[in-house]
């Protein structure tokens, strides 16, 4: 019917579709729809509430993708979360707002994507941001800022936990870090994130809860005539018309909802958003991928880009705890980010050495693990760009986040550019079977390494005075499990036997030039068709130093306006 016509169709309300969604709706004269698989979440107290980080594992509103067996770190599966509802994972997240590191993103441009670089990213971080600057009470606990890094009048309002843990310990950690060579730093959000912080949320302060992509961008602006949202319905695949000039042209979605499998039509555009789990399956399954992979499952070619769905990277994620001597309460936010040179002094070259000359062999099993799918060389020089990124422009080599909370002082760590690289492919023509997704923890084997020396580090650093003195047993991993002299092999198969996902899968549809692996174009728009985009984590072609969410709003605002530039005048 004509009800299920439209300009623009976005697949997924979640963090990025919900910004494209808004902003394409301020032209007044198109109509825009999201197909979203899960529902509102407004009134879920384990979304809303600021210190419910986790409740929502489990429930219906987690995907809770599995792994394959992860053949290099230990063998079992691993749970990559995602959040299923309006909002997407922005609903289940931790809520951690911190950036990028200014040259991972002006690697983009570097790597090929003509105007993707810090400067023209930067105004549309603030752009999609509502800073509330902290309070008396907020600074003296350790909030602080550069007024210049943040923006105003944004949708998404980002601060302090309205209750931050004692002021006694940020002096504390400060003086620890010093001590091994990691200096504070007063705002991570101005493109350099090298040191110890307090580091802001999305959450909305007075209000006390979580400020989440649909918060944000679609209840406010739920009113607009033309924008709807279709919720507890999932798209299948794209539908195709006929060829324009040899591209590709999506005319809709094929969507299983209340009413059964329907098509909603796409007059412009077609924009996937479902995430990096879940755009690279859908573009498999609408045709566009590895042309024997899609021959395996009949599924007849639209364009071949074997790249599709590869270079899925993601985090691991390890902790270690130990009693605390205090009772702390509040929302803790304190992260460590040390760059490798500060974790490794005096062996820095020694490590270096041993990432650069594994490098090449390395890029060669991925080729290999991948059938080809990638070329060697693409891989190499990715690679090579990311070694440079943390062994000359000295980003952030792991984020330390420092949890004293109750009668417990624990912490979280991952590797923040691990090179393993991994992939994600449909097993099926059927939507709703599972995919199969690998990420290959800890494939190239410094990356395990990387994992062991930041939990030495860790370790030393509760050691160290005056943290020492806020400290007592060790919980985890436990001095009779690691003993202090325990050889690697020991604090490895610690890692392996309790890391997790760190969350952060990117790159499974990246933006690249095509002959270097791309499967869009610095247009987002996918190669070989003439009317899709993909605006996620996908697109992201390298792993983050920050965490994604404001990488990701800001580059959906981006997108948007690009988007928009082709239908005003
Ligand atoms: P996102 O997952 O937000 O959106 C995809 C949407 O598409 C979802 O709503 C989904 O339901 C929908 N969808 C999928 N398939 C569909 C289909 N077939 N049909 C219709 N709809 C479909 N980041 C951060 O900045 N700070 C943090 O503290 C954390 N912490 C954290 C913790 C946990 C547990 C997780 C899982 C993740 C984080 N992250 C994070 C990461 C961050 O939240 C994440 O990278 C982004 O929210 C991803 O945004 P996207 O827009 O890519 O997808």
């Amino acid at each position: 019917g004509t009800g299920s016509r439209y300009d623009f169709v976005i697949v997924g309300g979640g963090t990025s579709g919900l910004v494209v969604a808004n902003r394409l709706s301020e032209m007044r004269d198109v109509t825009v729809v999201v197909i979203e698989a899960g529902d509102s979440v407004l009134n879920n107290y384990n979304v809303s509430t600021t210190t419910g980080y986790g409740l929502s594992f489990g429930t219906s509103i987690d995907w809770a993708y599995q792994t394959e067996d992860q053949i290099y770190a230990g063998g079992s599966k691993q749970t990559m979360r995602a959040g299923k509802a309006i909002g997407g994972t922005s609903t289940i997240n931790g809520m951690s707002y911190t950036r990028a590191q200014k040259a991972q993103i002006d690697a983009w441009e570097k790597a090929g994507n003509k105007g993707w670089n810090w400067n023209n990213l930067f105004p549309y971080y603030l752009k999609s941001e509502q800073f509330q600057v902290p309070t008396a009470e907020q600074a003296a606990r350790g909030a602080d800022y550069y007024k210049s890094y943040h923006g105003d009048h944004g949708p998404l309002k980002v601060g302090w936990p309205k209750a931050m843990t004692n002021s006694s310990l940020l002096p504390i950690l400060d003086e620890t870090f010093q001590h091994l060579g990691v200096s504070y730093n007063r705002d991570v959000n101005g493109g350099s994130m090298v040191g110890l912080t307090v580091h802001p949320d999305t959450l909305d302060r007075e209000s006390n809860v979580r400020h989440d992509a649909a918060r944000a961008y679609f209840w406010p602006y739920e009113n607009r005539s033309n924008l709807k949202i279709i919720s507890n319905t999932y798209a299948n695949r794209i539908v195709w018309g006929d060829d324009s000039d040899g591209d590709a042209v999506a005319i809709g979605v094929e969507v299983a909802g209340v009413n059964g499998i329907e098509i909603i039509y796409a007059t412009k555009e077609v924009i996937l958003s479902a995430g990096s789990l879940k755009s690279p399956v859908l573009l498999q399954l609408s045709g566009i991928g590895n042309s024997d992979r899609l021959n395996q499952h009949d599924i007849s070619l639209k364009v071949n880009i074997s790249s599709v769905g590869e270079n899925l990277q993601d985090q691991a994620n390890n902790g270690l705890s130990y009693e605390g001597k205090e009772f702390w309460l509040g929302l803790p936010t304190f992260s460590a980010l040390p760059s490798a040179e500060q974790i490794y002094g005096n062996e820095l070259s020694d490590f270096a050495s041993t990432v650069s000359e594994s490098l090449g062999d390395y890029a060669r099993n991925v080729s290999i693990a991948s059938n080809g799918a990638v070329e060697e060389a693409n891989v190499l020089d990715a690679l090579q760009m990311q070694y440079d990124l943390i062994f000359e422009s000295h980003v952030p080599f792991a984020e330390i986040v420092l949890l004293p909370i109750g009668h417990s002082f624990s912490s979280e760590y991952w590797q923040l550019l691990p090179f393993s690289r991994g992939r994600i492919h449909i097993q099926s023509s059927d939507a709703s079977q599972p995919p199969a997704i690998n990420p290959s923890y800890f494939m190239f084997q410094p990356d395990l390494k990387a994992q062991v020396d930041v939990a030495q580090f860790i370790r030393k650093a509760f050691s160290t005075a005056p943290l020492n003195r806020l400290v007592g047993e060790e919980f985890a991993p436990g001095v009779e499990h690691v003993p202090e002299d325990a050889p690697d092999a020991v604090w490895e198969s610690w890692v392996k036997s309790k890391y997790r996902s760190n969350f952060h899968p990117v790159g499974t549809a990246s933006m690249l030039p095509r002959d270097k692996g791309g499967v869009v174009g610095p247009d987002l728009r996918v190669y070989g068709t003439k009317n899709v985009r993909v605006v996620d984590a996908s697109v992201v072609p390298f792993q983050l130093c920050g965490h994604l969410t404001s990488t990701l709003y800001a580059l959906a605002e981006r997108a948007s306006d690009l988007i928009k530039r082709r239908y005003i005048f």
